[in-house]
């Protein structure tokens, strides 16, 4: 069986204001019935999985055993990293945790705020990645880009290399440049590193200590001091908070030579920002001229325009507005040019200011 890593612990700032610091994105309702949380859990249940590993922090402990009480999941473990250091340590402490165990036991690491609405299709591309994965090799998933995205990470792959659903990888670029991202885009031979990786538990930390060892001790030491408070494991904070602030995709990733694709031809999103969600409810359900509204708004003569009201005493209702969103919750109202979604992050940090 393989063990989900479910990574929760980020912030995701730019689809403030429902995202919030003390209540992210992974946790709230932007598409569907169930979480994003939620639906990553369900997505990677069934007879080929064991309980999730779930990587979060203090704050969000209770909100993690609540959702998945709500879908009737057991987790292996809720993890409460002191400090958000990143996603590099947090994986190599859930490769430690089960190695003792099952040194082969697969991990399959996926971020908790990305929408996956196959998810069949999804398990059938783990299912094909995990051959490789038990013979040593980090198994990435690649999604065919459509544009020089900066945000993400690429994959080279090596043209080659033999057909089949699982290729080795070249190269491992994470978030290029904009020039860079294009001319990956041009050449053709790149996917979109979709931030999920399957690895067995002995290759991760092999991976760790060829490429950064800096973080083992650290790790060891936060695991070995470890303390169980309510069902939670409290990773200990001195070894903890000293540890570098770094991703798995910058750690370890570009550096691996053992990398390997399958790629993942499904709908894929990372919810990046509010244009992503207005996006993913266009492919739901077709939407007249780009609008996108919820049962409390109106949108009249209106072109490409998401409104989206939290509070069901609130009605929004915009007239002739084009390429614009608007979110409202109950403390605050997000007015946006729906092209500048990307810089709903600087909202965050102005609002920092204000306490
Ligand atoms: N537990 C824990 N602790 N989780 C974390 C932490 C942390 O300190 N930091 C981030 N995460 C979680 C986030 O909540 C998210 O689910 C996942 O780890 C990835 O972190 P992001 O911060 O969202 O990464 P990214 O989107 O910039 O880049 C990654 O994902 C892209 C695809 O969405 C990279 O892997 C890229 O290469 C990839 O293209
Ligand atoms: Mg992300």
């Amino acid at each position: 069986k393989i063990t989900p890593v479910l990574m929760a612990g980020g912030s995701g700032t730019r689809l403030w204001p429902v995202s919030r610091k003390s209540f992210p994105k992974q946790f709230a309702h932007l598409t569907g019935d169930e979480t994003l949380f939620q639906a990553s859990a369900r997505r990677l249940s069934g007879a080929d999985f064991a309980a999730p590993i779930v990587m979060t922090n203090a704050d969000f402990r209770f909100i993690v055993a609540e959702q998945l009480d709500q879908i009737g999941q057991e987790p292996g473990a809720i993890v409460i990293e002191p400090s958000g250091r990143n996603t590099a340590p947090a994986i190599l402490a859930a490769a430690l945790m089960v190695v003792q165990d099952d040194p082969d036991r697969l991990l399959l690491v996926a971020p908790s705020d990305h929408v996956i609405p196959d998810a069949q299709a999804f398990r059938a591309a783990v299912k094909a990645g995990s051959g490789p994965a038990r013979a040593g090799k980090i198994v990435t998933f690649g999604i065919t880009p459509d544009r020089p995205e900066t945000g993400y990470g690429y994959l080279e792959l090596d043209g080659d290399a033999g057909t089949g659903a699982v290729r080795p990888l070249k190269r491992f670029v994470e978030k290029p440049d904009a020039g860079r991202a294009a001319e990956m885009l041009e050449a053709g031979d790149f996917l979109w590193n979709a931030g999920i990786f399957l690895f067995s538990a002995a290759t991760m930390i092999a991976a760790f200590r060829d490429h950064a060892p800096q973080y083992l001790d650290g790790v060891e030491a936060a695991l070995a001091e470890a303390k169980t408070d309510l069902g939670f494991l409290r990773l200990s904070p001195q070894p903890w908070n000293a540890l570098p602030d770094e991703s798995i995709d910058y750690a370890v990733m570009e550096k691996a030579d053992n990398l390997a694709v399958v790629r993942f031809d499904g709908r894929w999103s990372d919810l990046g920002g509010w244009d992503a969600v207005w996006r993913e409810a266009q492919a739901d359900r077709p939407a007249e001229r780009g609008v996108v509204t919820d049962v409390h708004s109106t949108a009249i003569d209106c072109d490409n325009v998401l409104i989206r009201s939290e509070q069901d005493d609130m009605q929004i209702v915009g007239i002739g507005l084009r390429d614009v969103m608007v979110v409202a919750t109950n403390d605050a109202v997000l007015v946006a040019d729906m092209n500048r979604a990307q810089d709903v992050r600087q909202a965050v940090t102005a609002l920092k200011g204000r306490g």
